[in-house]
């Protein structure tokens, strides 16, 4: 088989996404979101995300096979993410490739959402050098992997202790009051801020919790700091300056991402950082990942925007490599995993 050609299937969350690659080309990429449905509760609330995925399912996989103008039958494997993720929505869009893929007499595998992030970037830069680091930036995970082999081992260099990135922009958001997914409303204002208006703290970074904990990262402290100052600002009745606010957030974050992200390279010797994740839409991340990267002679791997929130092609992608290094497909009656760690590859 030279050019493996893998269907994805992505219901993690608030996204029903079917995707076809074949070796390292995207075919067709199909995304229904069901974000509108939930901006009304501040929140994704699973049970009318789980409907969605279930009124969704067949549509995006018909239109992403006649996208590429490809059968069912013509597929070597159907990938589909398997977790971490909402059990519910995990357990429409995986049941219903395992019907596929019962069907049509097709290999499945059960994937890591949060792998398939990282996976991406080798439709835009190619196979991944051995032995690379990796940032993860999703919703719900900040951490830094260190990559031996995509489709066969990765461990966890350094993670987040408390909130995730996305969550801190996520939380900081609501105080402002901006609608649900509140991290590009922040990107947005930022871009229009003073990055040094509010001294923000940088988390894990100085002293002796910096030296104990060189790669992981602490968010919670950037947003208890951020919201006690808007309180004060509140409370003294003064306007809040809404893009400084976001400007400094972001550029703290950012910072401190970026500084450890190439103290780990530098550590393990790798010259290629892979970035993924819906954070890494984020432009203030992107620009400091860049610089640095120069600065630091890493090459930096950051996926197109509209491949860093979720879809089908990271899973696909994903497929891909497990259907090339000779992983043996999942059991077909494999279970779930909302809390799947990013050891796991896939089941
Ligand atoms: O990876 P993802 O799509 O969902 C998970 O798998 O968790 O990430 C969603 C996160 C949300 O926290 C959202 O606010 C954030 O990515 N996000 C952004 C931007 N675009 C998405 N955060 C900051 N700036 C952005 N431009
Ligand atoms: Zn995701």
């Amino acid at each position: 088989m030279n050019q493996p050609i893998v269907l994805g299937i992505e219901s993690t969350c608030d996204e029903t996404a079917a995707a076809i690659v074949q070796g390292r080309t995207l075919l067709s990429n199909v995304v229904a979101s069901s974000m509108n449905e939930h901006a009304r509760y501040g929140g994704v609330i699973p049970e009318i995300a789980s409907r969605a995925h279930a009124e969704a399912f067949v549509p995006c996989v018909r239109q992403a096979l006649a996208d590429a103008g490809l059968e069912l039958s013509d597929v070597d494997a159907i990938a589909v993410s398997a977790g971490p993720g909402l059990a519910g929505c995990l357990a429409v869009g995986v049941s219903g490739a395992k019907a596929l893929a019962w069907a049509a007499h097709k290999p499945i595998y059960g994937i890591n959402h949060v792998i398939g992030h990282i996976a991406v970037t080798q439709l835009q830069f190619g196979a991944f050098p051995p032995d690379t680091l990796a940032l993860i930036v999703s919703g719900g995970h900040t951490s830094l992997l260190h990559v031996e082999d995509v489709a066969r081992h990765i461990d966890v260099v350094g993670t987040t202790l408390d909130d995730a990135a996305g969550e801190c922009f996520d939380k900081v958001a609501r105080l402002l009051g901006f609608p649900y997914p509140g991290g590009p409303h922040i990107d947005r204002h930022a871009q229009q801020g003073d990055p040094h208006a509010i001294r923000v703290p940088q988390g894990l970074t100085q002293g002796k919790a910096g030296r104990e904990h060189p790669y992981d990262f602490s968010f919670s402290g950037v947003k208890t700091a951020v919201a006690r100052w808007i309180e004060e600002q509140q409370a003294e009745g003064t306007a809040i300056p809404v893009d400084d606010v976001c400007a400094s957030l972001a550029d703290s974050v950012a910072s401190v991402l970026a500084r450890k992200a190439m103290h780990g390279c530098e550590q393990y010797g790798s010259k290629t950082l892979i970035v993924g994740g819906g954070f890494s839409a984020n432009s203030q991340l992107r620009a400091k990942l860049l610089e640095e990267g120069e600065r630091c002679g890493v090459q930096v791997r950051i996926p197109q925007i509209k491949l860093c929130t979720d879809n089908g092609a990271m899973v696909a992608m994903l497929g891909v490599n497990l259907v090339e290094a000779g992983v043996k497909p999942s059991d077909p009656d494999f279970p779930i995993d909302s809390a799947m760690p990013l050891t796991t590859i896939s089941v």
